[in-house]
């Protein structure tokens, strides 16, 4: 079965073909970060249009790249949950259209599901149930995958998402939006030891987790630094930093997966690309006996791959959508 994937719940516009929820025939992605970059963050209003200016051409690239033609699809999905809702509706409204059009079925798809689903589009052996941390830039999950379209949220942030705390410091520090990757870079001259930084512990709820605390403390250390004319040292900070988010993160994965009994760990979402989470969890993973997943760095990041993976398992289900499908900011993944 043949899944045309449309992704544009942020700053990605993005298409794919993808077969039996596993097989990548086309993948194309348009990154409008360079356009935000300008403003330090995502723009809402600029990333709704250049998704409306880039929509149709992504598609008609992502046929040409699987070497098909409009009609040999079996379906169309799209992320329509959750987001930026004027991108989200840009997405979900070309492919109603789309799908009405081909008299094909429409398969509504939940971002994070679709970042999980990266996993299995990279491990074709891999099949729930398993454990999954999402950290992407607006979520930071400890979910129980129990089936392709059942998951338990275990643990969460209180607060900000890890992505955001990693953005907010790249910008503290002056190296540029989206800062994840330029932190990650950073950290790998400097010493993690060199900078205090807090760490949040949630009474009564072991698995949640907080990392707005941390992301004030860096903005303060470094605001107090400029103030007194002292010069930070960026690559020990950002170090620092990455240090306390994986304190923050990796026990409690490891206790997330221990308490349900899962002998398996997936990452998904754009942090999971951070080399330092990957380490730690490897190094923890391995004296635990847990077998760990990680999607190349290229599926973490937003892409309609995932979405065309997930929507294969939900349409199994029989979880499609008719044209009245809208667009919805916010929705938890066990909806
Ligand atoms: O999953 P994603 O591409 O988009 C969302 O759905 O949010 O995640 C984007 C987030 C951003 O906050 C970005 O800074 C972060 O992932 N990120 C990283 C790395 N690469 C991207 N964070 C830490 N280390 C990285 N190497
Ligand atoms: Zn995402």
């Amino acid at each position: 079965m043949k899944i045309l994937a449309i992704e544009s719940s942020c700053d990605e516009t993005a298409a794919a073909i993808v077969e039996d929820g596993r097989r990548v025939l086309s993948n194309v992605i348009y990154s409008q970060a360079d356009m935000h970059a300008l403003y330090g963050g995502v723009v809402p209003e600029i990333a709704s249009r250049k998704h409306i200016e880039c929509i149709a051409a992504l598609t008609e690239k992502a046929f040409s790249d699987a070497g098909i033609e409009k009609n040999d699809i079996d379906a169309v999905a799209v992320t329509y949950a959750p987001g930026l809702i004027g991108a989200l509706l840009v997405g979900v409204g070309f492919a109603k259209s789309l799908a009405f059009s081909l008299d094909k079925p429409l398969v509504p798809v939940h971002h994070i599901r679709g970042h999980i689903a990266a996993n299995y589009i990279a491990f074709p052996e891999l099949t729930p149930p398993f454990l999954c941390l999402v950290a992407s830039g607006g979520h930071t999950l400890l979910v129980d995958v129990k089936d392709y379209t059942s998951f338990e949220i275990l643990g969460s942030t209180r607060d900000d998402a890890a992505g955001e705390a990693f953005d907010k410091c790249a910008r503290v520090l002056g190296i540029g939006y989206p800062g994840g990757a330029k932190i990650d870079a950073l950290a790998k001259q400097g010493d993690k030891n060199k900078y205090k930084l807090p760490r949040a512990k949630i009474d009564g709820a072991e698995l949640d987790m907080s990392f707005s605390g941390l992301k004030t403390a860096v903005i303060n250390l470094a605001h107090r630094a400029e103030q007194l004319g002292e010069e930070i040292d960026k690559p020990s900070l950002a170090a620092s930093f990455c240090e306390a988010v994986c304190d923050a993160i990796v026990p409690r994965c490891m206790a997330a997966a221990k308490l349900n009994g899962r002998d398996k760990i997936a990452i998904a979402g754009g942090v999971a690309a951070n080399s330092f989470l990957r380490a730690r969890l490897e190094k923890e993973a391995k004296s635990s006996k847990i077998e760990l997943f990680f999607p190349p760095v290229s599926l973490c990041g937003d892409n309609a791959a995932m979405i065309g993976a997930q929507a294969y398992f939900e349409f199994l289900r029989k979880n499609t959508a008719g044209s009245d499908l809208n667009a919805r900011a916010t929705l938890s993944i066990d909806f």
